[in-house]
């Protein structure tokens, strides 16, 4: 197993930061009157009051994640969307111009993107044909200023989840940063590697309220990782970056995890159902296998049929232009009524 050591891999800068200080964080005790932070004591136009800054730590709703997900409260980055815990560990861990990070596609697009407006260079190994790492090609991609290596597990937009032994071996034998990204872990049947953060310091799982909790609209992600690397994240994010609005809404929704639990069972039920009728269509190639909330399907012309659904009223993703997605269109699954809806112009689609 490669020693990690997160000082070797921490941008000097990062290291030297004083972070930002905010005006609540500057004294200890129960104040009454708060003219600290220039806000309007007045409230607003809204009948809510959201004339105070928030919690920039997101104590509460890190209490109720600590008691679902069974890690502690420094354990627990909340970001706005995932997408915010992607940028920021580029930001923390490669150095513009000089270092790079190791994504497997066809995968997630945000890695790249991330990594290319903090101009971080982006090393790629395709995935095999059956959609898993390819072992063998993975390690002479690597070198010294290789920071951070993206896992997407389940994959977005093949579906499947990648050998966990295969992940493992990147986690013992990868001195820098490996993030597992579960966006679709909840509709996979299977357990986190947040449980595994104890063995691996440099494990980053990040997971997300918009899949399936259905809040995609709120923005809030999440990073489970050391509390050496918390602390990172929590020194250069913006102090506020998760509203109070969205912080009250996203515990309230987090009280109640056995409704969310019920859409994803309704949803993983929905899924079997398009899967077995997709099969009796004859442009129809291939159905991968899907432990998401999405179905890859290849089909005989896939920027025919994108356009017919549109047509229809219907958007589906195209990933044709995906390496290894050759003709194959993502397909969410919607809610029972939806997919019948996609089923009925898929019978009147003239392939
Ligand atoms: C694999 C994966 N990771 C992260 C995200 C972004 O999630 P968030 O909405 O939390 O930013 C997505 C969104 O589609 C995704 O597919």
């Amino acid at each position: 197993m490669v020693e990690f050591n997160l000082n070797n891999i921490l941008r000097e800068n990062v290291k030297k930061l004083i972070p930002y200080s905010s005006a609540r964080s500057e004294f200890e005790g129960d104040a009454q009157i708060f003219l600290d932070a220039n806000e309007n004591s007045f409230g607003s136009p809204l009948t809510k009051w959201y004339n105070r800054y928030p919690d920039p730590l997101q104590k509460q709703l890190k209490e109720k994640l600590v008691l679902i997900k069974n890690v502690t409260a420094q354990n627990i980055f909340v970001g706005n969307g995932s997408d915010e815990a992607i940028d920021l560990l580029i930001r923390a861990f490669c150095n513009p111009g000089i270092d790079n990070i190791l994504i497997f596609p066809p995968t997630y697009g945000m890695y790249e993107v991330s990594a290319e407006i903090n101009d971080v260079a982006v090393r790629k190994v395709l995935l095999t044909e059956n959609f898993q790492l390819d072992a063998d090609a993975i390690q002479p991609a690597i070198d010294a200023n290789t920071k951070i290596i993206f896992v997407c597990s389940p994959n977005n937009p093949t579906g499947n989840l990648l050998d966990a032994k295969d992940i493992e071996h990147l986690l013992k034998s990868f001195a820098g940063i490996v993030v597992i990204d579960e966006a679709y872990i909840d509709f996979a049947g299977i357990g986190s590697w947040i449980h595994r953060l104890d063995e691996y310091p440099n494990l980053v799982v990040l997971q997300t309220l918009s899949k399936a909790w259905g809040l995609a609209g709120l923005r809030i992600g999440f990073a489970y990782a050391s509390r050496e690397i918390i602390n990172v994240l929590n020194k250069i994010k913006p102090p506020y970056n998760i509203s109070g609005a969205t912080q009250q809404l996203a515990l309230q929704a987090l009280q109640n995890e056995d409704i969310a639990k019920e859409k994803v069972c309704v949803l993983i039920n929905e899924k079997g159902k398009l899967i077995t009728e997709f099969k009796d269509f004859s442009f129809v190639k291939q159905i991968y296998d899907s432990n998401a909330n999405f179905i890859l399907v290849k089909v005989n012309d896939a920027n025919h049929l994108y356009r017919y659904l549109l047509s229809k009223n219907i958007v589906v993703r195209n990933r044709s232009n995906q390496p290894l997605c050759e003709n194959s269109l993502r397909i969410t699954v919607g809610t029972p009524q939806e997919n019948i809806d996609l089923l009925d112009a898929f019978k009147n689609y003239k392939a």
